[in-house]
Order: C-alpha cells, then sequence, then structure tokens
C-alpha cells in the first residue's frame, strides 16, 4: 500500500507530466472516453464493440498482446503451411454469439472433428490401465441425468452469478465436490468425456465443488452433449477470425501491446497511464468508466491499487494455470489419443489423476505429425516445469512399452502457450460467508465495472451474454 504522501507526491508528479507532454507534443498522447476497458479477450472485445456500436460510447480497449482474442491461439507450421488451432476451440450457441458472428460477418460453420483411437495409460508409471469405457448408451443417459441435476440451478449461474441464493439459501449440491454429486446422481459413465473436456479446469473432483466444475461445463455444454445446442466455429476453421473482425469494428479505439502502468480510480472519473511495450509510446487516459476484463490476480491488479473492499474479495481467489503445447514424437500414435488414467481407473469411472496433470496427447490429424497437449496445475507451473512434464510422461510411456522406442529423433515443441492463471474459485467456506456476493458488490465500486472469467464462466458465449446484463445494468 503506498502511503498518502508517496501518493500525493506521485498525483502532482503524474499531472505536471500531462501538461509537460500534451503542451510539448512528446510522446504522451491524452485521450478522453466514456469507457476504458483493459483486455481485450472474450470478454472484453465483446464489451467494447457493444459499447461503441449500441451504446454510443467512446471506447477504448487496452490490450497487452499485439492482437484481441485472449485464449485463442493458432500455429502456423512455417515447413507444411498447416495452421494449428491449439487455445479456444470452438463457441456455442448461446445467448448473442450467433448474432455476434452475423454482426461481426463471420460465417459460421461445423467445427471440423478428427476421430481418434483412445488408449488409457498411466503418465506416471507408463503402464496400460485396463479401463473399460462407459457404452455410448450409458454415457448419453448419464448426460441427460446431470442436465436434468443441475437444471434447477441455471437462473442462479448463468450468464453470471447475480442471482446466486445468498448464505443459508445455497443449494447444497452446488458445494458438493463433483467427485460426490457424481456419486449422488449415479452418473458414472459421463465421467471420462466431462474429464476429457474440462481436462480438470476446475481441479482434482474430490476437492472441486460442483459450482466450478458447472463453470467449466456448464448447461450449453452439457446440452451440446445430449444433442440439444450446437458448437461452431468460423467456417474457415480460423478462431481467430472472430477477433480479427472485432479488430476493424473497433479500428483505432484498441491500443494494442499496452498495459496499464498507474491508475488514479474515482467513482465519477478514472486516470489511466498506458505504456506502449514496444514503441515505449505512452497514452494518458482520462475515462468516466472502468471495465477491466482481465483476471484479477495480484500481478494484474497491482496498477489498479484495490481498496481493502477490491483486495478482501479478490485475495480469497485461488487459480488453476493451463498450459497447452504442440510437440512432435517419433512415438506417439498418428490417428491416436493417449488419455492419462491412475491404474485405479480399472476399477473405478472416478479414480483420474490429480493436478499438476496432462489429461491426454491428441493427435491433430491434418496429414501431419503434431500432437496437442495441456498440462494443468493448481498452484504456480512454469514452461520448463510443464514441458518437463510432457517429456518425463512420454519416457515412462516408452519405458514402460506402452508406445515404441523412437529409434532416432526426441521431442520437439512446436508452440507452447501458458495461459497462466485461470479458473478462479472460492472455497465453499467462503461462498457459505457470502463471497459470491461481495464478488458482485464490487460491480460499480469506484466507478469500476469487473467482467471476464472471474465472475462468470470459462466460455466465451456465456461472457458474452454476461456483458449484455454487465452493460445494461452500467447503462440501463
Ligand atoms: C486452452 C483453452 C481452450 C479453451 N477452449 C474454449 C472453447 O473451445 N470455447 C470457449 O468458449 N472457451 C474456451 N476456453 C475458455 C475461454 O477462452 C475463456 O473463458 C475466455 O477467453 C475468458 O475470457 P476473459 O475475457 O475472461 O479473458 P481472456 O480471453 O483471457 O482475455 C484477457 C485479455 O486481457 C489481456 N491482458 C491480460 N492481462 C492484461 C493486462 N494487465 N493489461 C492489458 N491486457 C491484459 C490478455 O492478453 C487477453 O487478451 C478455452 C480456454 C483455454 C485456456
Ligand atoms: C513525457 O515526456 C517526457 C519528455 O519527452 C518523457 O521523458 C516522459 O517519459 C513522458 N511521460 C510519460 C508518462 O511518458
Ligand atoms: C505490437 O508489437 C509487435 C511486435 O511484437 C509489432 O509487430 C506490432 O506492429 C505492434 N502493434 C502495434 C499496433 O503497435
Ligand atoms: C481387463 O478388464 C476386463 C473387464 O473388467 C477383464 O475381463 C480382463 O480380464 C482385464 N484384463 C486384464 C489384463 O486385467
Ligand atoms: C433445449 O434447450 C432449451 C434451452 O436452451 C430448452 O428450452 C428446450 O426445451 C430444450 N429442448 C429439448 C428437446 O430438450
Ligand atoms: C490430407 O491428405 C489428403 C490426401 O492426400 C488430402 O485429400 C487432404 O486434403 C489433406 N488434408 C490436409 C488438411 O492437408
Ligand atoms: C494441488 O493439488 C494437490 C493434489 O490434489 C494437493 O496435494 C496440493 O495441496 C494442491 N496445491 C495447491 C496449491 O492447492
Amino acid at each position: 500500500m503506498r502511503s498518502l504522501s508517496q501518493l500525493s507526491a506521485f498525483c502532482l508528479a503524474a499531472a505536471s507530466l500531462v501538461a509537460a507532454n500534451s503542451s510539448g507534443g512528446s510522446a504522451c498522447r491524452t485521450r478522453n472516453v466514456d469507457v476504458a476497458v483493459v483486455g481485450g479477450g472474450a470478454s472484453g472485445a465483446y464489451a467494447a464493440v457493444r459499447l461503441k456500436e449500441d451504446y454510443k460510447k467512446k471506447v477504448v480497449l487496452i490490450e497487452k498482446e499485439k492482437r484481441l482474442g485472449g485464449h485463442v491461439a493458432e500455429y502456423n507450421d512455417p515447413v507444411t503451411g498447416i495452421r494449428f488451432e491449439y487455445g479456444v476451440s470452438q463457441f456455442n450457441d448461446y445467448g448473442p454469439a450467433r448474432a455476434f458472428f452475423q454482426r461481426l460477418g463471420v460465417t459460421p460453420g461445423a467445427p471440423r472433428r478428427n476421430p481418434l483411437t483412445q488408449q488409457f495409460v498411466d503418465f506416471k508409471s507408463g503402464a496400460r490401465v485396463n479401463y473399460t469405457a462407459a457404452a455410448a448408451a450409458d454415457t448419453a443417459a448419464a448426460f441427460q441425468k446431470f442436465l436434468a441435476a443441475v437444471a434447477p440451478f441455471e437462473e442462479y449461474i448463468l450468464p453470471g452469478y447475480w442471482d446466486f441464493p445468498p448464505p443459508g439459501r445455497i443449494p447444497a449440491d452446488l458445494l458438493l465436490p463433483f467427485s460426490q454429486f457424481v456419486k449422488k446422481y449415479d452418473i458414472y459413465a459421463a465421467a471420462l468425456t466431462i474429464f476429457e473436456v474440462t481436462g480438470f479446469g476446475a481441479g482434482d473432483w474430490d476437492h472441486a465443488l460442483t459450482l466450478y466444475l458447472l463453470s467449466t461445463f456448464p448447461h450449453p455444454m452439457i446440452r451440446a452433449f445430449v444433442g440439444n445446442g450446437t458448437l461452431f466455429v468460423p467456417e474457415t476453421q480460423r478462431n481467430q477470425d472472430v477477433y480479427d473482425a472485432i479488430q476493424v469494428h473497433l479500428k483505432d479505439e484498441v491500443l494494442y501491446n499496452s498495459t496499464v502502468e498507474k491508475s488514479d480510480r474515482k467513482p465519477n472519473g478514472h486516470t489511466l497511464w498506458v505504456r506502449d511495450s514496444f514503441g515505449g509510446g505512452c497514452t494518458i487516459i482520462q475515462a468516466k468508466k472502468l471495465i477491466l476484463a482481465i483476471e484479477p490476480t495480484p500481478a494484474n491488479m497491482k496498477p489498479f491499487e484495490l481498496d481493502a473492499k477490491e483486495q478482501g474479495v479478490f485475495s480469497k481467489f485461488k487459480y488453476m494455470v493451463v498450459h497447452v503445447g504442440l510437440l512432435t514424437h517419433p512415438s506417439l500414435p498418428l490417428g491416436g489419443s493417449l488419455v492419462n488414467l491412475p491404474p485405479a481407473a480399472a476399477n473405478s469411472y472416478l479414480a483420474l489423476p490429480k493436478p499438476t496433470l496432462i489429461p491426454r496427447f491428441d493427435h491433430l490429424g491434418l496429414n501431419a505429425t503434431v500432437f496437442r497437449s495441456m498440462v494443468i496445475g493448481n498452484g504456480s507451473l512454469s514452461v520448463a516445469q510443464a514441458q518437463g512434464q510432457v517429456t518425463s510422461s512420454i519416457n515412462a510411456l516408452i519405458a514402460a512399452g506402452s508406445l515404441p522406442s523412437p529409434g532416432s529423433g526426441g521431442i520437439q515443441f512446436k508452440a507452447w502457450s501458458n495461459h497462466g492463471y485461470m479458473h478462479a474459485h472460492f472455497s465453499a467456506d467462503d461462498i457459505r460467508k457470502g463471497y459470491i456476493q461481495k464478488l458482485y458488490g464490487l460491480q460499480g465500486h469506484r466507478g469500476t465495472w469487473w467482467t471476464g472469467g472471474a465472475f462468470s464462466m470459462q466460455l466465451q458465449a456465456v461472457l458474452w451474454a454476461f456483458d449484455d446484463v454487465l452493460l445494461d445494468r452500467m447503462y440501463g
């Protein structure tokens, strides 16, 4: 915490910088807007378009990367020219998603599927696991039961927790660890698919609350699995097209390669000092309102100088860390998906690996030898640690004879993205103490509004629907 005298010294210095740089015409530009949005991923980019085009607001979007789109990731193989999508894979037909594609002029198409032959192996010992996958009909029936069991909660959690019940009235099922929920509703036959899709973003199911499992696998996703609701991508199969189209709609309203260095947030107006990481340029933004569309991690929040109320809420969050990489290795099976399960999975659908874990290695098809791998941790996880886990898993599989010896050549990482901290969650105790309501109590506090995964779910279409509610509350 900055002391008051330091703070006022900073404000004086900042004020003189504004004067010097705006009058002197040097590097620092100034910009006056109705709303500044920080973070041009799924939630921030969508909000900026609606603010500009529907609410007719002057807006600026501050994005640290050179493109919009957050977790979308693509790799263009320089040798074959083949493009691989290895971040966001699809969009759910939920809320405003289809209409938004239309507004952007992006034609939706069916996602290309790449059927793979599954093999069940333990990435720790490298041994094969004698897992008998549930029959397709049993899995379908389990998904129907799953949907029926969670149907009553949809109004509390989608597209956000605006109407989440107060402490004392929270349905007990939402705070059950998900493994207990699976038992209670006898939906074992859906467990493998849920694990494969969520990759354990919610964490180890013996601890992960059903509420947070649903935030990575929410109702629209479950409905897609029972054949009610579609999943789509741009017909080009290139997800970045969505965010590149947003870039065209927003034009000069986006500051790329930019982060907020310092801020002065006041209920009726904000000053943001924004630095461009490459050009070294700076922009001083005066904004009537502020939307923060980045994860509220301590590092991200530093320039925003949280007050005790904000700090008190965000310090309760725990996060998962997600990495996704593309790799080649001569031992990995073309057309295959190696699914990581512990030996006990031979006798139990709830025996699943614990973080830090790699859910599977999937061949990406496209006539290439590239495989996709996620690595999920429940604490900090560096690129070196994550890649080390990939390498040791493959070595264990070879040593145990589950994969053939490579002959010549070894692992090559083709692309890697560290998605960093995501899947923000509170403990069941904190939820019982009203932390979801405290989180939402931050909306509008200090003239600041919040969107993104920590306030809603990890699904783009749901975040867009969440933004619709948020903007309505800001300006409705
Ligand atoms: C591997 C993977 C696959 C996924 N697949 C799907 C899928 O198929 N379908 C789906 O709907 N969802 C998918 N998701 C989830 C989806 O991507 C997220 O839920 C969504 O992107 C979250 O949106 P957000 O706005 O909260 O954050 P983000 O999209 O992460 O946006 C945050 C943005 O802010 C920028 N930023 C960060 N810090 C700062 C800062 N300090 N200053 C300025 N800018 C900053 C980032 O560069 C980023 O652009 C996937 C996620 C991952 C990791
Ligand atoms: C303002 O301009 C001065 C002189 O060109 C420069 O040193 C300073 O870094 C600029 N201020 C900011 C905040 O960029
Ligand atoms: C952002 O930085 C990249 C370098 O990584 C550069 O190629 C790009 O032109 C920059 N974009 C803008 C808008 O400054
Ligand atoms: C694998 O499991 C099946 C069905 O449970 C069983 O019939 C078979 O004997 C097991 N095989 C081995 C090698 O354990
Ligand atoms: C499909 O889901 C919608 C909600 O999105 C619901 O209104 C409808 O009844 C469902 N249809 C079937 C056949 O279950
Ligand atoms: C893969 O190869 C087949 C046969 O050569 C070809 O028809 C197909 O277009 C190729 N696919 C890609 C994505 O290159
Ligand atoms: C991560 O998960 C493991 C196993 O589930 C657990 O032992 C460990 O305490 C967790 N770490 C954190 C930081 O939550």
